[in-house]
């Protein structure tokens, strides 16, 4: 395996701040330490959850003059990437989460927790308002309210149900740790009950038929989790019912994987074809019943009877944040529009991130136009070949997902558009059209897309904003980011800037798919044995706890070809 992959590889999570600490999460009450009178005239921070974001976040804050607040029900961050290998029993649960008072205790910033839920944000007032959450009871007569300078929002988002009739009351889902312990016990009882006596070959079948919905990289890896543990596991300890077991993956469009590069998609239909896995695609489920799903495939439905269901279909949106949309103005939208500075738009010292947030890329397409309108002083539609490359260059350093496509060698460049739009770099003019750049630049929009809700994506952002946290005062004094556009002077803080170290996708079978920047696709054993490298970095305990063995993998199989993209 190429070294250079395997340090960047480890740098991805390292970077994203995730050490874990591996000891046993055990339920603490929060408890409001008494503020001193210097405390009081610090400024008041307030962290809404505690995970990706919030934890990055709280984790590389240092700066003492806040006062910080950690509101959040769960009192543990858990480590997403690992949670289906809980399902499955390859890892205990404490293994996976690090308990938020281990991590504030070390800090020099004051900052408390309280283990309750938020249920309104006030944005006028600047309040929050939570009830406490001891022991999974949400209590009303334990109501809080606190007040905030600051408030960073970052709850994540809940399983996406699109309101589908029966999949809340019938379906179980990944997203928590409850969920993953909930999914292990329900496949326990499933083999249990399917081996009691006198019970029809057909309700034995329907029983042990496992059913997936969603081919996103949850319901991809959770497939495949399940395979291995019922092929390595269970058919030992239930061999009378093996032959009735069947896993089934519903997928609503043509391909599994369908945000990885098509040879990885190709691959993991391949090996779950070889699997048994029933890959379903085109098969979109529209109702679930307690025994039974009605799928929609091509023209007509058909019911599949089951024995449970796993719902990974994606993302929504928490009624709070749907609530305080409507407060604010931004409508109905899946998430919490910010700037590229993480702002929520309409709001005052409130910060959004992680996967309850999105930033507004319309508003970053109309600024890149209005830097053209800017550098084109004399209205001409010509810039010279210097003024262009400093509109670039400006481009490049206020919107580096721009800057990533101007970046990738791979993909047809800004420049490129540019040069098509009009303009002759070469006569030493560049003649740029604005509507026909306009054009040029939603080929870019379209090509850009939002950021992905990813662990990546949040711990990047808890890391950017707690560092301009960090050094808040100084660059009042002095600003550091580029000249703002809308407002006079510059800008405090740089923008946001999201780095992209890659994808896992672990495919089962002592097998992973891993997708890298620069189109680098990876797949196989050795792969495998990276992602390993990746989380047991992290610490060892992982890495014996996934039954990790001295010996190197048998059988090597890597792929490694950066594929050009037109
Ligand atoms: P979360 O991590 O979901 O944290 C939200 C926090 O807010 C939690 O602490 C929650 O308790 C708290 N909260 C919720 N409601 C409230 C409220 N009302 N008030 C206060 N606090 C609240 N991404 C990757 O990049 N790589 C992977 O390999 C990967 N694997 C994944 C595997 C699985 C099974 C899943 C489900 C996701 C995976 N992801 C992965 C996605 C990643 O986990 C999410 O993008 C990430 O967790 C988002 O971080 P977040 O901080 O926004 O939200
Ligand atoms: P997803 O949004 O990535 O995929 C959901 C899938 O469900 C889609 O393919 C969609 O077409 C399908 N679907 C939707 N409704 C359906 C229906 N009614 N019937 C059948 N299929 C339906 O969701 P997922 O996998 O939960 O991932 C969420 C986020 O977390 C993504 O951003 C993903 O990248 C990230 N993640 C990353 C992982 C990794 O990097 N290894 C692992 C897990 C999640």
């Amino acid at each position: 395996v190429n070294p250079w992959l395997v340090r960047m590889l480890m740098v991805f999570t390292v970077s994203g701040g995730c050490v874990l600490a591996f000891s046993e999460a055990k339920p603490e009450n929060g408890v409001l330490s008494d503020s001193s009178e210097a405390d009081s005239k610090k400024k008041k921070v307030v962290v809404l959850g505690t995970g990706w974001a919030g934890i990055n976040f709280l984790k590389t804050l240092k700066n003492p003059s806040y006062d910080v607040q950690v509101i959040s029900p769960r009192n543990y961050f858990v480590f997403t990437p690992l949670l289906p290998s809980v399902t499955c029993g390859t890892l205990e649960p404490r293994s996976i989460v690090e308990p938020v008072r281990n991590i504030v205790r070390k800090k020099n910033v004051n900052i408390h927790y309280w283990e309750a839920e938020c249920f309104k944000i006030d944005a006028e007032n600047k309040k929050v308002y939570c009830r406490s959450n001891i022991a999974g009871n949400l209590n009303e007569k334990e109501e809080i309210d606190v007040d905030y300078d600051y408030l960073v929002i970052a709850i994540g988002a809940p399983a996406n149900t699109f309101n589908i009739p029966g999949v809340a009351e019938n379906c179980h889902f990944l997203k928590e740790m409850e969920d993953a312990q909930k999914i292990r016990r329900t496949v326990i009882d499933c083999f249990e009950r399917a081996s009691l006596p006198n019970l029809s070959d057909d309700e034995r079948k329907r029983i042990l038929h496992f059913v997936v919905v969603g081919g996103g990289p949850t319901g991809v890896e959770f497939s495949a989790g399940l395979h291995d543990y019922v092929k390595e596991d269970l058919v030992r300890l239930y061999p009378k019912v093996k032959e009735a077991v069947k896993i089934t993956l519903l997928e609503a469009t043509d391909h599994i994987l369908n945000m990885f590069d098509k040879r990885i998609t190709a691959f993991a239909e391949e090996k779950f074809q070889r699997d048994g896995i029933d890959v379903k695609t085109g098969a979109m489920v529209v109702k679930v019943s307690d025994k039974e799903i009605l799928v929609k495939n091509g023209g007509g439905t058909s019911t599949m009877p089951y024995g449970m269901v796993v719902w990974a279909t994606g993302i929504g949106t928490r009624p709070i944040i749907t609530e305080f949309m409507k407060q604010i103005g931004q409508g109905n939208r899946r998430a919490l529009l910010t700037d590229e500075w993480l702002r929520v738009e309409g709001c005052d010292g409130i910060y959004a991130l992680g996967d309850c947030a999105t930033i507004n890329q319309r508003r970053v397409m109309e600024d890149i136009l209005a830097i053209f309108r800017k550098a084109d002083k004399d209205k001409s539609g010509t810039l010279t070949v210097k003024e262009f490359q400093e509109v670039i260059d400006d481009i490049r350093e206020r919107y580096p997902q721009v800057a990533l496509y101007l970046k990738n060698k791979h993909m047809r460049t800004l420049v490129d558009l540019l040069k098509d739009s009009k303009g002759d770099a070469v006569k030493g003019s560049v003649e740029v059209n604005l509507e026909e750049f306009k054009s040029a630049l939603s080929q870019v929009d379209s090509q850009m897309k939002n950021l992905p809700p990813t662990a990546q994506v949040a711990a990047q952002q808890g890391t950017y904003l707690a560092d301009c946290f960090n050094r808040m005062e100084k660059c009042e004094r002095n600003p550091e980011g580029p000249l703002r556009f809308r407002c006079e002077g510059r800008h405090r803080f740089h923008p946001f800037r999201y780095k992209h170290l890659g994808q896992f996708a672990p495919l089962g079978g002592e097998q992973t798919a891993a997708q890298l920047p620069g189109d680098w696709v990876s797949i196989g054993h050795s792969t495998q044995w990276l992602w390993y490298s990746v989380y047991a970095s992290n610490d060892v305990e992982v890495g014996t706890a996934l039954k990790m063995s001295n010996q190197p993998p048998e059988k090597i199989n890597i792929l490694v070809c950066p594929e050009v993209k037109t």
